[in-house]
């Protein structure tokens, strides 16, 4: 295994643009004054890396500096500071895990748990048949989607172990990019939906537990209507949970902690009862998004439209 963040070992002899890169490097010089060309420093860069299958080797800095009258070592500096631009080889799909603060405290380590899962390779590693590249990153400015991961060009977002881990096996199995959010939310709208001005949301307070991804303990603290709390299996049936943050106001986490109180099923939700969803608001502190966004009647659709046991 290797990694890109140091230069290759191998390099060619010598690099310059082909026809179509060369003109968009054109293009991209033709932007600045002369005196300032070095603004079109990265551009360059990118261009070179496309071009070069993935990474820039020291003959296109050095092809670079001397197209933008600059020293070789200040291209070197630049080319070193952004952690777009590869040094060395990366796999077909380069894996960059934002692992900056929202993205931790999201859950980037069950992301990290699911690459060294399902390629065998960790941070600064490359497997061993050159698919993949897994990068540690700065944040990427997704945060409000947190976790998430750049795939190549693409984001991949609202991680989870199970989604991410779903999303590794597509790639090997040679399907598309499954690129955006994986919780099946749109753009950046809040998990529980879209609301209008005529919506009150439920107040705002800070609660450690969910921050700090204790929901289980919550549930496990809630026992005002113990005989209303639903029936519970030990694990998903097959093996395979459903996705139950299809549903509507469902996000990653409480996904998660329904998980820990033994639902994994769409039907499963469809037949809580009135004192079994009150049961479950109360314990995982879902501030009535049972009722609001109607989980039962979304849950008995897809569980009748045969959506169930990890289906589409
Ligand atoms: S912290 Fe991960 S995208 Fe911003």
């Amino acid at each position: 295994m290797s990694g890109p963040a140091q230069a290759a070992v191998e390099q060619p002899d010598s690099f310059a643009f082909d026809g179509e890169h060369g003109r968009a490097a054109e293009r991209a010089i033709a932007c600045y004054p002369e005196g300032r060309l070095a603004s079109a420093v990265l551009p360059l860069l990118d261009l070179a890396q496309r071009q070069h299958g993935g990474w820039v080797p020291r003959a296109a800095i050095e092809h670079i500096a001397g197209r933008l009258g600059m020293a070789k070592i200040r291209v070197m500096e630049v080319a070193t500071f952004y952690t777009m631009i590869n040094l060395a080889p990366v796999g077909t799909f380069h894996l960059q895990v934002c692992g900056t603060t929202p993205c931790m405290i999201r859950g980037a380590g069950e992301v990290f748990r699911a690459i060294r899962d399902e390629v065998g390779i960790g941070p600064g590693e490359t497997s061993d048949d050159g698919q993949f590249t897994c990068t540690e990153v700065e944040c990427l400015g997704a945060c409000v989607n947190a976790p998430m991961v750049q795939v190549n060009d693409d984001f991949v977002e609202d991680l989870t172990y199970e989604n991410f881990a779903a999303v590794l096996r597509a790639l090997k199995n040679g399907d598309d990019l499954p690129a955006g959010s994986q919780a099946g939310r749109r753009s950046s709208e809040p998990e529980g939906g879209a609301l209008t001005l005529l919506d009150v949301p439920p107040p705002m307070r800070f609660d450690p537990a969910a921050v700090y991804g204790d929901p289980l303990a919550a549930a496990a603290e809630a026992p005002a209507a113990a005989d209303g709390r639903p029936p519970a299996l030990d694990g998903p049936r097959g093996g395979k949970a459903d996705a139950l943050a299809r549903l509507k106001g469902l996000g990653p986490k409480i996904e998660s902690a329904l998980h820990g109180i033994g639902v994994y099923h769409f039907d499963q939700i469809a037949a809580w009862t009135p004192g079994e969803r009150q049961w479950v608001n109360d314990a995982l502190k879902l501030g009535g998004r049972i009722e609001r966004d109607d989980w039962i009647a979304q849950a008995a659709a897809l569980a009748a439209a045969g959506a169930g046991e990890g289906g589409a």
